[in-house]
């Protein structure tokens, strides 16, 4: 039994009917259609949005006991905020950076860095089953004062937002975005208006290694606990914000370039093994932005003008030429072997 745990990391923590379940509730191009007139047809009926939303649960007789309201300060203050807390479409002002410094660092953050303790490295702003944090946020900047058009990923622990891809760097940005967001199911949102789009990313595995199956609604609690900080964090700030949950799911994905959970890939680039290198230094997209560095460096020398490089900048490049001599070598390798029964004839 215990050796099964050396394999944690990389064994699929969910069972063949959850990763179905993450499937089969995704808005596809084929059901979303269906699904924005059911839901726009339920939205129109007063009847039922009343039965739904006025439903209490029926106990019959039995005893009630009052409760007493006997706020502190504080928790008045909590209060006050989840008072004028609401969900807002229409948006007149665009945010900068620092409302939205303010609501990221106010919403998900490290509270309590921990020493001495064995695993619990560090508490964050939410409870989360077995601090595990499988949530990570992501931020498109749209119109946000201060920040580029691009991609981000809010980095908790450094307090920053790493730029993962600039609109301006890649080829149909906002159409592949747009993929995610068709007509039907768009409704009167007008992304013209947004100032950005926060992103719940989920690292299942890091729940499901732990939890299995459970792990899956784990990481679904900290999506609301993370959810409901950001309302209220806005809602402190004075800045409009609503939860979307219509989208295409793959799309979203596509364009962050997410993994499906079943991904297996082998030695090529983006696959498992540069996760693991990405895992090991912690560096966030490590192959990507050293793809990006060395094609920078390669044409500045084309154009004779070579720039000078920060260390990182030079391990960045060092890292793509070793990746591709490896690549080089694994495929060179694996065509040697398969087609060892064509070339062996000849020897
Ligand atoms: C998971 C989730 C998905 C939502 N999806 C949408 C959506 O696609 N479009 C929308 O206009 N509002 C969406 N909302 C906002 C809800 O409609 C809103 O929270 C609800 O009407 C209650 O209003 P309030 O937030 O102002 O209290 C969503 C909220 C949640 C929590």
């Amino acid at each position: 039994m215990k050796q099964d745990i050396y394999n944690l990391f990389y064994d699929q923590g969910l069972n063949t009917e959850s990763l179905d379940f993450i499937e089969r509730s995704k808005m596809t191009t084929y059901n979303s259609m269906n699904l924005g007139m059911r839901i726009g047809s339920i939205m129109q009926i007063p009847y039922y949005s009343k039965q739904v939303a006025n439903h209490t649960t029926e106990l019959g007789m039995c005893e009630k006991i009052p409760l007493q309201k006997t706020f502190n300060e504080t928790a008045l203050k909590l209060r006050d905020i989840q008072l004028v807390r609401k969900s807002t479409r229409k948006f007149n002002k665009f945010i900068n950076l620092e409302n939205l410094s303010n609501v990221l660092l106010n919403s998900y953050f490290v509270t309590e860095i921990f020493k001495d303790h064995s695993h619990h490295l560090a508490r964050r702003s939410i409870a989360s089953g077995g601090a595990l944090y499988p949530i990570d946020l992501y931020y498109i900047s749209l119109h946000t004062e201060g920040l580029e058009n691009g991609t981000y990923f809010y980095n908790l622990h450094n307090e920053s937002l790493d730029c993962l891809v600039l609109e301006k760097e890649e080829k149909n940005y906002m159409t592949n975005l747009l993929k995610a967001f068709p007509e039907e199911i768009k409704g009167e949102w007008d992304f013209s208006t947004v100032s950005g789009i926060i992103i719940f990313g989920a690292v299942i595995n890091r729940v499901a290694c732990k939890y299995g199956d459970r792990g899956l609604r784990f990481a679904l609690m900290d999506v609301g606990a993370i959810l409901q900080n950001i309302h209220l964090a806005s809602a402190a700030e004075n800045i409009d914000c609503c939860a979307i949950g219509g989208y295409i799911d793959d799309a979203i994905d596509s364009f962050l370039h997410f993994r499906y959970p079943d991904a297996y890939n082998i030695f090529i680039p983006g696959s498992d093994e540069y996760y693991i290198f990405e895992d090991l230094f912690g560096i966030q997209r490590l192959y990507g932005n050293s793809f990006e560095k060395s094609k920078e460096f390669w044409k500045e020398i084309k154009c004779l003008k070579i720039k000078r490089k920060s260390m990182i900048d030079i391990s960045r490049i060092i890292y793509f030429l070793l990746s591709c001599v490896f690549i080089t070598m694994f495929w060179g390798i694996f065509v040697f072997f398969i087609s060892y029964p064509i070339w062996s004839r000849f020897m």
